[in-house]
């Protein structure tokens, strides 16, 4: 028998990092909360990482297939207290709602606790103004129904009620974005952490109840209608963690970097952008995300958000360019273009305020000899100016 393995542009979190889950489990044989994989110290130490160090396995935890010894990288670049707030937030069967600016890995972070508190990221809502009562409760299987009446068969759980009957973490994707009246479903659910199906009366099925370790983690978005709308009575239901930007330019750039790199290996093609490059990319995007420079110019911020995400994206898009088109023309070259492209996203006129960015701290960094902006620098016609 041959077997195929499908590729996948996205691996879910409890798959990409199957054999890191593995061992933690093993590593860290202290108490859990009821229906966890892993202890809540080594849920973190799977998501901050564990320095660079190397952990060993206690010889009586050695088995086959496990590593005897391995260093956890780190995937969520932030303040560690965040991460352990959230996982016991988690570990106290509350909800968790991660909330910031876009991109800044709310949903990559949900990703990462629920695969390794509960083994899987997938029991995931994602809440759109179109998002139904039904989508977070249940739904039927209609050919069912009617050939056969309701029943426990024709019973089409969402994931929450998925999530609910085997005690895991379910995922709420942008949870503004639905309709306050259908938000407010979940008020029920998280107190009393159940959902009635009234067409089962009568049989096992006519109550869901939450088995130990169901909990929920939404994200929402601050550039969306507001989390100020959510009702009262939801937001008491959950911990709010605000999730900020990444404080270090060393440390932003270090991630671009992997990240571009990390994408690049998927598409199988050689990686080649200048750390320098990246640096200079990363600056860009932080000055203008704060309004004011490394050396403590001023700087106008545009009104889109200039995300590390948007980053990642800038920083592949020049190493495909240099992969597929290599010889072409250098990579910095194309680096205006695209910083404008992401300037532009919220208002079209911002492409004023990039330029103002290229005669104020770019032209004052070629000035001071730097080679790379000044390279930057002549290229301001790209800019439109
Ligand atoms: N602090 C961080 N640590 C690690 N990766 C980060 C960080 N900030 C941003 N990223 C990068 O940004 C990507 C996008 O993050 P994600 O989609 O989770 O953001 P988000 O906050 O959910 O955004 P949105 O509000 O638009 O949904 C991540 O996959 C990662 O590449
Ligand atoms: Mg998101």
């Amino acid at each position: 028998m041959t077997t195929t393995t499908t590729a996948r542009q996205v691996d879910p979190a409890e798959h990409a990092y199957a054999s890191e889950l593995a061992f933690l489990a093993a590593y860290d044989g202290g108490p859990r909360p009821p229906g966890w994989r892993l202890t809540p110290r080594a849920v973190v130490t799977f998501i901050t990482g564990s320095d660079g160090r190397e952990l060993e396995l206690a010889k009586e935890d050695r088995r086959e297939g496990l590593p005897g010894k391995l260093a956890i990288p780190a995937k969520f670049v932030g303040e560690r207290a965040l991460v352990e707030r959230c996982v016991v937030t988690l570990a106290g069967e509350r909800g968790l709602l991660l909330v910031g600016e876009p991109g800044t890995a709310k949903s990559m972070l949900s990703e990462l606790l629920s695969a390794a508190v509960c083994g899987t990221s997938e029991l995931v809502v994602q809440g759109t103004a179109g998002t139904t009562e039904d989508q977070l409760r249940y739904g039927w299987n209609y050919a069912l129904l009617l050939a056969h009446g309701p029943s426990s068969e024709a019973l089409v759980p969402s994931p929450i009620l998925s999530a609910m009957r085997t005690g895991s973490v379910a995922r709420v994707e942008e949870i503004t974005r639905c309709l306050p009246e259908v938000q407010d479903a979940l008020v029920s659910l998280l107190s009393d952490r159940r959902i009635a199906v009234p067409e089962l009366a009568g049989t096992d099925g006519a109550t869901v109840h939450a088995a130990p370790g169901f909990t929920l983690i939404a994200t929402a978005n601050l550039r969306d209608q507001g989390v100020s709308e959510m009702s009262a009575a939801l937001k008491r239901r959950f911990n709010f963690e605000t999730v900020g930007p990444i404080g270090d330019l060393a440390a932003e750039t270090a991630l671009v970097g992997r990240q571009a790199r990390a994408a690049m290996e998927r598409v199988k093609a050689p990686f080649a952008v200048d750390d320098a490059v990246l640096e200079a990319l990363v600056t860009a995007f932080r000055d203008l995300r704060e309004g004011r420079s490394v050396e403590g110019w001023d700087v106008e911020r545009p009104s889109t958000v200039m995300s590390t995400a948007e980053a990642v994206a800038v920083a592949t898009s020049l190493a495909l360019a240099q992969a597929y088109f290599p010889g072409d023309r250098d990579v910095l070259s194309l680096l205006p273009g695209h910083l404008l492209g992401v300037v532009r996203k919220d208002d079209p006129a911002d492409g004023a305020k990039l330029l103002g960015y290229w005669d104020g701290a770019v032209r004052r960094r070629a000035e001071d000899g730097a080679r790379l902006w000044r390279r930057l620098w002549e290229l301001r016609d790209v800019l439109g100016g």
